[in-house]
């Protein structure tokens, strides 16, 4: 039996654009509380705003560096108040910094390593309590095919992100017996702005935001049973080579 989302309060870290904002508009569209983050105030008012403007569940917009642990700890509280608790929190907030690890700066590495890793940490710290306090609940880790697949310029993206995988298997195997799922999802190219580039540069092949959103409502749903805890999203056509 697919379970209901209706009322349930979700977490979406740097929710204000891109796959986050594709996951929170699936998620609002049935009726699913949200609260988005992201560090720029306005991006999060005009997503805010187009996510209320659906009609269905509500939404909240927190500007919150997931790199800053005691940020991060406030922010997860003032969710929790404003809604009465916490069901999901999907790990989404990420960036790549692409440059060759001989030209990269300390800076360009903390960066990466503290927001696509750290930063899940944080959240993830500051989460779990709330979601035993439910009963249990589900953590999504927005991670890459990076994360198997290694190139030249991404030594800190791929090694966050292939962190990011064995972190989420053993958080996994930590929280199960709590009733809170672990599910890594490992996207291909998707259509938006990630890394500097137009959000509809060869988006006729590339995953749309809303595939992401899509797959995440179809995990939520799946009966409680069952856990596909690592899932590769490619397009399914890309470019010939
Ligand atoms: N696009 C792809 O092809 C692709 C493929 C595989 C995986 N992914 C992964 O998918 C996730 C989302 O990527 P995207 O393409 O949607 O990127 P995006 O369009 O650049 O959006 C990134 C989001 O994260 C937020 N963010 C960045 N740093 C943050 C921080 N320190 N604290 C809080 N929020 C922060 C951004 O808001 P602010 O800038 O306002 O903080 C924004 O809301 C990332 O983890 C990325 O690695 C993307």
């Amino acid at each position: 039996m697919k379970k209901e989302l209706r009322g349930q309060v979700a977490l979406i870290t740097g929710g204000s654009k891109g796959i986050g904002f594709g996951i929170a508009h699936a998620l609002v569209s049935r009726g699913v509380n949200v609260v988005i983050t992201g560090r720029d105030g306005a991006t999060l008012v005009d997503a805010r705003m187009k996510l209320q403007a659906i009609g269905n569940g509500a939404a909240e917009g927190y500007a919150v560096d997931v790199r800053d642990h005691a940020a991060v700890h406030q922010g997860v509280s003032e969710a929790v108040s404003r809604f009465g608790g916490l069901d999901i929190v999907i790990n989404n907030a990420g960036l790549g910094r692409f440059v060759n690890i001989a030209d990269m700066s300390l800076e360009q590495w903390n960066d990466t390593i503290d927001t696509n890793l750290t930063g899940v940490f944080n959240v993830c710290h500051a989460t779990i309590p709330h979601l035993r306090r439910r009963g249990g609940g589900y953590i999504i880790n927005i991670s890459s095919l990076a994360g198997k697949n290694p190139f030249v310029g991404a030594g800190a993206y791929c090694a966050s992100k292939a962190a990011l995988n064995q972190f989420g298997e053993v958080l996994n195997q930590e929280v199960r017996h709590d009733n809170i799922k672990v599910t890594t999802i490992a996207p291909g190219s998707v259509a938006t702005a990630f890394g500097g580039g137009a959000a509809n540069a060869g988006a006729d092949w590339k995953i749309a935001t809303s595939d992401v959103g899509d797959l995440i409502v179809d995990l939520l749903e799946l009966d409680t049973r069952s856990l596909p805890s690592y899932i590769e999203l490619r397009p399914s056509k890309p470019p010939k080579k």
